[in-house]
């Protein structure tokens, strides 16, 4: 039987690379295509030396519809996962239209390109930031989202939505909507990671940054929120973890398995972890010491929000399965490959 082919749009970045490895070692061809906005080749050769394949790779725009209908043509897909696009709340508070531009143009795009070309299934990559200040603790799908406080978050907000409208009206189309919680980590190869051009506004990059003496101090964002130790809790999520979610709602969709034709499933480990202890348990994963200091909270920052993953357990018979502190070593032994390799 011939392999199901998928399209990785933003297949080079940091969650797209940890998807291609996954759907490789799933038995899937891979297509990836990317700009190379926010990541570069370096990313594909890792996934090579991981799996022993080469992803088939285009270097397009999503925006530029007419060089993306060359490589619907060119291929035929069984499903697309749709990562392309921006991710930095700060920048899109400054750039709006640029990020309304680039998400929704590239999302719309595809979308149609899909229903021209009889793609019947597509995963979109969604984010916890779809919830904000959530009224009830942990999250689940059903909690009401709140009104985005930036236009990165109303990316999330007005993709998940279009693709509902466009779902409900199609009887050939499934979509799943991926809620990622705080995606950290790094393949255990160490050959792929997350590349964060110049200041990380993440925390875990910042932490690895600062290990390596890069960054002089971290700052923690605040340590008088209304929790057990003052800072902010979230619930991080291992990219490889996280990869394989996708390899299980592809799963669902290709074997027609989805029950209705918009599903979302909320994509963390269920367990609140408190940025105290991230750092602390960065420091014992890897047996060094911090620079970190308290300073003031960070505007736009919510004081908790984790998950309740039943319905990705139950539905979708995924759940976290790496431990936080395998995850924080792999975090800086990437840091560690990369530097490395830049010298
Ligand atoms: C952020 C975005 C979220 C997006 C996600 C993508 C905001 C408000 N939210 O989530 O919309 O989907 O990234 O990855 O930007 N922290 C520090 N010091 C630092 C950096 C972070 O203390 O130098 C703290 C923050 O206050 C927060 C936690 O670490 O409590 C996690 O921060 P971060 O990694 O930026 O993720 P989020 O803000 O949760």
């Amino acid at each position: 039987m011939s392999k199901k082919r998928v399209l990785v749009t933003g297949g080079a970045g940091y969650i797209g690379s940890h998807t291609t490895v996954e759907l490789i070692n799933a038995g899937y061809e891979v297509i990836v295509v990317d700009n190379f906005s926010n990541s570069d080749a370096s990313s594909l050769e890792g996934v090579k030396k991981i799996t022993g394949v080469a992803p088939t790779f285009v270097e397009v725009d999503c925006c530029d519809k007419e060089a993306m209908r060359r490589v619907f043509e060119d291929n035929s897909f069984d499903a697309v996962i749709h990562f392309a696009a921006y991710k930095a709340v700060g920048e899109s508070v400054a750039q709006p239209a640029k990020y309304y531009r680039n998400n929704l143009l590239s999302f719309i795009n595809v979308v149609e390109l899909m229903k021209e070309y009889h793609c019947k299934n597509i995963v979109f990559s969604s984010s916890a930031t779809v919830y904000g200040d959530a009224e009830e603790l942990p999250v689940t799908e059903r909690t009401p989202r709140k009104p985005a406080t930036s236009p990165y978050g109303n990316t999330k907000q007005m993709s998940e939505d279009m693709l509902r409208d466009i779902v409900t009206v199609d009887d050939e189309l499934r979509g799943i909507a991926l809620r990622y919680f705080n995606p950290i980590g790094a393949h255990p190869s160490a050959l792929i990671g997350e590349l964060p051009r110049g200041v990380p506004n993440n925390l875990v990059p910042y932490i690895t940054q600062t290990a390596a003496g890069i960054r002089e101090c971290l700052s923690i964002f605040g340590d008088d929120y209304p929790t057990p130790d003052g800072s902010c809790l979230r619930d991080y999520i291992d990219i490889v973890d996280l990869a394989r979610a996708h390899v299980v709602a592809i799963n669902r969709m290709v074997e027609g398995r989805c029950e209705e034709r918009y599903e979302i499933f909320n994509v963390g480990t269920g367990t609140p972890v408190s940025v105290f202890e991230l750092v602390k348990g960065f420091e014992k994963a890897n047996n060094l010491k911090l620079n970190y200091k308290v300073a003031a909270r960070r505007p736009g920052d919510v004081t908790a929000v984790w998950a309740d993953t039943t319905r990705a357990n139950e539905v979708l018979g995924w759940r976290a399965e790496r431990k936080l502190e395998d995850t924080l070593r792999a975090a800086w032994q990437w840091e560690c490959y990369v530097r490395n390799r830049e010298k």
